[in-house]
């Protein structure tokens, strides 16, 4: 085991120093940083387990380091360091996933039980993380659930184009499973062996974005202290994915567009071409098209990537997997929460399957996910659902009634459209009309 690497980032020479001592002293190894800058291009080399940023530093502050921290190194813990007057900033700091903060001045003692603290969450998050790994193989997660004809179609193309080289451009609401498609494409292709890396270009700004693509020579712009790989060269033989590709800005899509068409492109301040054999793979929630017509993404690189398009409906129009991944869901959760969970009540299925889920299969995951974890009896109930789902009213769906329909006519075509909506079970009709099911089979024989 190497010592845990703390970075530690301070415009003031006398706290990096003063904690670079303390630190060293307790068996850490120490990476000192002026600024925010100067700490990202640290943060970008590896290796470092916590950074001790300070929050007002000229240049990147405090804030933007953790953002920039929280989105290229995820697994690096971050406690801040906030000066008088900052303690504001410390709180919304830890709502962006700072770990902890101190408040200068500290105590040396502090400052080491709260070094350890946090080493110590990071150390169970990686554990957590692997049993989740082992977990997600153990249950087969990566599975594309779904029998609606909508899926199969999806399924079916999914198979047809995954061993060829084609590019790919994945289109469908938030939530559909785009990266779940664009994964499947991967370990079909027999590049499967190889990387499958994805990007997500709505998170980055565009020179962050692009030095990631495409990576960097040393002393390409200040803090660039090393050469450093981009994704394109990570990818080289597999797969990339870029995520979120609609929000491509117009210098990245230029500079997309050449990799495309020749398969290179020189590293940020670099003269050397790089080549590269990667297979592409775009995803979107927007309409590329309509981007195109906006004058907001290139018609040239939309063709590139749009040689096949997957179309993933919205769940709402694959009613049929809808319980199918509700159960799916179900199993897997309870296996996790070590839950012992028969399944849904009738009326919990139905409210289910009437809901329109606007976040698609990602929100019905989250839904049955929290389910699991509330409910006490063996079956979820319609309680147990988001008061989104449980308290939405159950026929969403419209009756047209002309005026002038006789009374009882009204009554026989409700009861007929709330039976329609429970597939034909008269007891959860009874309760949605608020009547005794005797009164319904009644009501059905006149
Ligand atoms: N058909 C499916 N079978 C099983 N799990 C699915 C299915 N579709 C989606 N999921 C799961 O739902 C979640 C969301 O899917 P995914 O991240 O692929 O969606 P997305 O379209 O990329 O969403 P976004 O646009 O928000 O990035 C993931 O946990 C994924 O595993
Ligand atoms: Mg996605």
């Amino acid at each position: 085991m190497t010592e845990p690497t703390v970075l530690v980032a301070d415009d003031e020479i006398g706290v990096r120093e003063s904690v670079g001592r303390v630190l060293r002293h307790e068996g850490f190894r120490v990476i000192p940083a002026e600024d925010g800058d100067a700490a990202l291009a640290a943060l970008r080399q590896g290796g470092v387990d916590l950074l001790l940023a300070d929050l007002r530093m000229p240049g990147l502050d405090g804030l933007e380091l953790l953002r920039a921290a929280k989105l290229l190194t995820p697994e690096v813990e971050v406690v801040v360091l906030s000066g008088h007057g900052t303690v504001q900033e410390a709180v919304a700091a830890m709502k962006e996933g700072a770990y902890d903060f101190l408040t200068k001045p500290f105590e040396r003692a502090q400052l080491v039980r709260t070094v350890r603290q946090a080493l110590e969450h990071r150390a169970l998050l990686l554990k957590n993380r692997n049993l989740q790994r082992r977990l997600d193989e153990l249950v087969g997660a990566g599975e594309i659930i779904g029998e609606s004809p909508a899926i199969r179609q999806v399924l079916a193309l999914v198979s047809q184009v995954a061993p060829t080289a084609a590019t790919v451009l994945i289109q469908g609401e938030s939530g559909t499973g785009k990266e779940l498609v664009a994964r499947a494409l991967h370990e079909g292709s027999p590049r499967s062996g190889r990387p499958f890396i994805r990007v997500n270009c709505a998170a980055l700004p565009e020179t962050l974005l692009e030095s990631e693509l495409f990576g960097y020579e040393r002393g390409a712009f200040t803090g660039a202290a090393a050469r450093k790989e981009g994704r394109f060269e990570l990818a080289d033989g597999g797969t990339l994915l870029l995520d979120e590709a609609g929000d491509l800005t117009a210098a990245t899509q230029a500079k997309l567009l050449r990799v495309l068409q020749e398969g290179e492109f020189e590293r940020l301040g670099a003269t050397k071409t790089v080549k590269v054999d990667v297979r592409l793979v775009a995803a979107t929630n927007q309409n590329l098209a309509l981007l195109v017509k906006e004058r907001r993404f290139r018609e040239d690189l939309y063709y590139r990537l749009n040689v096949i398009t997957i179309e993933i409906p919205p769940l709402r129009e694959r009613g049929e997997d809808i319980l199918l991944l509700a159960g799916h869901f179900l199993r897997v959760h309870a296996a996790k929460n070590r839950r012992d969970i028969d399944g849904f009540t009738e009326a919990a299925l139905a409210r289910l399957r009437a809901y329109p889920w606007p976040g698609n299969v990602r929100e019905l995951e989250h839904a049955v996910e929290r389910a699991v974890i509330l409910t006490r009896g063996k079956m979820i109930d319609l309680g147990d659902l988001p008061p989104a789902v449980g308290q939405a009213e159950p026929a969403t769906r419209v009756v047209p009634i002309p005026l002038g329909m006789p009374l009882d006519e009204v009554e026989q075509r409700l009861i007929e459209e709330t039976l329609r909506l429970t597939k034909g079970n008269k007891e959860l009709a009874a309760k949605f009309l608020g009547i005794a099911s005797r009164t319904i089979y009644r009501k059905l024989k006149e």
